[in-house]
């Protein structure tokens, strides 16, 4: 993970001459050899005490114009940039997806090139979790002829080219930190991803001519605390359970900025706990998977008035129509070299399956499919991020974006389970 404060190390001194006024007194004796050694020394401690005491914060100009291009200049494959990033269809949109290796971001990518879109990706392959996961992902995603540009969204130089390269018309941006607990051991890399990373696209998509529209995948975790169920979007969202929740929420507040001063077109979409093949392996149905086929103890959560803690599962595949729905209904971005022209569409929509599961059932789901009885150890739910309950009211989306969830739990597991089971044991062949 890359740090944050990269930006900040001071400026070097570059100006440092000796002082000319510096003479020997002739009564001092100083051998020449003597001189060769300690002035070298003495200009070693005066540049480190110089750059100690450059306070960070001192704008430098030099610096500002050189932003960024401490990072390796990458030298991008234009041939294939542009071969994966054409339409098939004259009509097809060309669509730059964020996090395109990621659970999520593979799926929309597949889905869009499958009908004619043209597609590039762009992804860091972190190490969140497991990145052999990430890169099996793009293989699938290569032979479908996309191709994944392998770069942070923090890196401004290299999104600017990208962005001169090819005139996106969309902009799926997917890439994140997710995870809830996790934020406890690095909050740095979800303001890194969900805050700077996103001011950084939205900065460069800004400024293009004509601007993007952009689809962003915010979270159900933004409700945090709101116990009105089921989630309606205009919600209160101001009381976040967890860092990653408040960076998305933050995160939609940025959007309305970006949107009001330079009339971006901007929808986000509020994703509840999303499943299925090709999944994130730090998800709970995901290492319970493992860990029952392991004959590892599983522990299930329960709420503090020993209620069960349930989720809103939500079918990959109903979350990649969703998105594409979104963005087929979203309207040009109205601004131009910067400059908004006028109002621009701004929306939210929550994209649910309407129908909480109880953690219980989906373990015994679980166990049906893979014919293993799990162990299980019940245990108060921590309080370090995670919400009791979660429930989409997805009408808006119903109405705006024709989203129409098909897939219910039991459905999408036997299909998740499928796949894992082909694509970590071997065994049939995995979709
Ligand atoms: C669901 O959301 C819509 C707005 O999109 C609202 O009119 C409706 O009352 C909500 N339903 C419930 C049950 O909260």
């Amino acid at each position: 993970m890359s740090h944050l404060d990269i930006d900040n190390i001071p400026s070097t001194p570059g100006k440092y001459k000796p002082d000319k006024s510096f003479r020997f007194n002739s009564s001092t004796v100083f051998s020449l050899s003597k001189l060769t050694i300690y002035f070298p020394l003495f200009l070693c401690f005066l540049l480190i005490l110089l750059l100690l005491s450059t306070p960070s914060s001192t704008p430098s100009p030099r610096r500002h114009l050189s932003s960024g291009t401490h990072r390796s200049p990458i030298s991008l494959p234009h041939k294939l940039i542009h071969k994966s990033a054409r339409p098939r269809l004259t009509t097809g949109h060309t669509v730059l997806v964020t996090g395109a290796a990621g659970f999520v971001g593979t799926h929309v990518s597949l889905a869009l090139k499958r009908r004619g879109d043209g597609v590039l990706g762009l992804d860091n392959f972190n190490h969140y979790y497991d990145p052999a996961l990430k890169r099996a992902r793009q293989k699938l995603l290569e032979k479908a002829g996309v191709y994944i540009v392998d770069a942070d969204i923090n890196d401004k130089d290299l999104l600017q080219q990208l962005f001169d390269a090819v005139l996106f018309t969309h902009v799926m941006h997917l890439a994140a930190q997710a995870g809830v607990r996790y934020a406890m051991q690095n909050p740095g890399s979800y303001i890194h991803s969900n805050i700077a990373g996103f001011v950084n696209l939205l900065e460069v998509a800004k400024s293009t001519n004509p601007q993007p529209a952009i689809i962003w995948a915010s979270s159900s975790s933004v409700y945090g605390l709101n116990s009105k169920v089921p989630f309606s979007e205009k919600d209160r969202t101001d009381q976040p359970a967890s860092l990653y929740a408040a960076t998305k929420k933050a995160s939609e507040e940025i959007a309305h900025t970006y949107n009001h001063i330079y009339g971006l077109s901007i929808t986000g979409l509020r994703f509840f706990t999303v499943y299925g093949p090709w999944g994130r392996p730090d998800m709970a149905y995901f290492f319970f998977t493992r860990d029952i086929l392991k004959g590892k103890t599983i522990a299930i959560y329960e709420s503090p008035d020993k209620g069960s803690v349930a989720r809103d599962f939500t079918y990959i595949d109903d979350i990649v129509k969703g998105c594409l729905g979104a963005l087929d209904t979203a309207k040009k971005s109205t601004g131009s070299g910067g400059k908004k022209k006028g109002p621009a569409q701004l929306r939210i929509f929550n994209l649910g399956n309407t129908s909480p599961v109880p953690v219980s059932k989906l373990v015994s789901l679980l166990e049906k499919n893979l014919k293993v009885k799990a162990k299980k150890k019940v245990m108060p739910l921590p309080r370090n991020g995670d919400v009791e309950f979660t429930h989409a009211n997805i009408s808006l989306a119903a109405r705006e974006l024709g989203y129409k969830p098909t897939t219910d739990l039991e459905a999408g597991l036997k299909k998740f389970v499928r796949w894992y089971l082909g694509f970590y044991l071997g065994s049939k062949k995995s979709s």
